[in-house]
């Protein structure tokens, strides 16, 4: 190559350098700070987040969704009024476009969730059903949506909220009909038609140690003892600071993990009365350091799923009006002292 031209080439190299336009070297590629995903993943655990459908249209939010986790939840897409609008019509619309979208982000799916008091269809609710056609209806329902995500998903929340906070079987139409027999028949049936999928039993307000949590035990204990499939318990974490921190809860994951099941802390959120201060946002903060720490201290603790990431999709403010800002995520997508919390959890800078 000729003097002058070579001199150029390297000016021009020298000006790209100063001005931080290298093509992608490898120590480039390593200054992108890790996503929470891949730091839960040097731990063996993942960190996910649920999401719903009207919300993909957002692109500044599915362009976080899909980078900064590698579990996805949907938060209403699998329910059963979603799913089975009508008597033996399913509709797998809003299901099949979160799997689909987490696929092709490299994504796992917490598929939720099968059998729960709420959520349920009218042509369900609106009649009475003698005990063998409501099992018959159960059945059919699981097997079908098991058997249509199969292998797509990584896991099944397959009976949700079963219990009362004093540890008593929730008053459902499962458990006013079926008996409390109906948790295992649901499991069984699930494994039947997706025998790789993780089965969970998945609840709110069991993180600490106490009688609805102590209820979870005794029925894992049982169900281990009967061998039904089931091989992880939900715990979902919608905290609240007002209430004060579980601070029980990784002797709880614990005590699960003893009896040879995962955990997983699958719903979380922490929400505050508003506004939301300074103060309150640290202490939000630390909680969050807290739960994941928990996680990573119980070796079958598998993850970590917010419910949803953004301050801007979160069921709060709608449930309990007045209070709100639960999320690592500001209502901008903006990282939050909780995001920086996580972070610091997990090992990151
Ligand atoms: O689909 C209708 C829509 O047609 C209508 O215009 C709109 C008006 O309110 O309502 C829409 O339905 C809402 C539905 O979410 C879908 O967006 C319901 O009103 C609303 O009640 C429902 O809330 C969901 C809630 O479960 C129901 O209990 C939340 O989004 C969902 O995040 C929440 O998730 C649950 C978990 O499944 C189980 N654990 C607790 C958690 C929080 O409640």
């Amino acid at each position: 190559m000729p003097k002058t031209r070579l001199r150029l080439v390297g000016a021009l190299a020298a000006v790209l350098v100063a001005a931080g336009v290298t093509t992608g070297t490898p120590a480039q590629a390593h200054e992108r700070p890790a996503t929470l995903a891949e730091l839960a993943h040097r731990h063996g655990r993942y960190f996910g987040s649920a999401t719903d459908n009207p919300e993909l249209t957002d692109t500044a939010y599915t362009s976080v969704l899909g980078s900064e986790f590698d579990m996805i939840t949907p938060g209403n897409g699998m329910k059963w009024y979603a799913t089975e609008p009508q008597q033996g019509v399913f509709d797998w619309t809003n299901g099949d476009e979160i799997v689909d979208l987490a696929r092709a982000n490299h994504q796992r799916v917490r598929a939720h969730t099968l059998v729960w008091h709420s959520q349920l269809p009218d042509w369900l609710t609106g009649r009475d059903w003698t005990a063998d056609e409501l099992r018959a209806v159960l059945k059919k329902h699981i097997q079908t949506e098991v058997r249509h995500y199969r292998g797509k998903v990584y896991s099944w929340d397959v009976v949700n909220e079963a219990f009362n906070e004093d540890g008593t079987y929730r008053d459902t139409i499962w458990y006013r009909t079926l008996g409390p027999g109906y948790i295992a028949d649901a499991l069984r049936w699930a494994h039947q038609a997706d025998p790789h999928a993780k089965l969970y039993l998945n609840d709110y307000n069991i993180e600490a140690v106490g009688p609805k949590s102590d209820a979870y035990y005794r029925l894992a204990q049982e169900l281990k003892a009967q061998r039904v499939p089931l091989d992880g318990v939900g715990l979902q974490a919608h905290l609240a600071l007002q209430y004060g921190y579980p601070t029980t809860l990784e002797d709880n994951l614990r005590r699960f993990s003893r009896l040879g099941l995962d955990t997983a802390l699958t719903e979380v959120d922490v929400r505050m009365i508003l506004p939301a201060t300074d103060e309150k946002l640290a202490q939000q903060a630390d909680w969050y350091r807290d739960l994941t720490a928990a996680c990573l201290a119980v070796r079958r603790c598998v993850g970590i799923t917010v419910w949803d990431y953004t301050d801007k999709y979160s069921w709060i403010p709608a449930f309990f009006p007045g209070e709100g800002a639960a999320l690592p995520y500001d209502e901008q997508l903006r990282p939050k002292p909780a995001y920086f919390a996580i972070r610091q959890a997990l090992g990151g800078k």
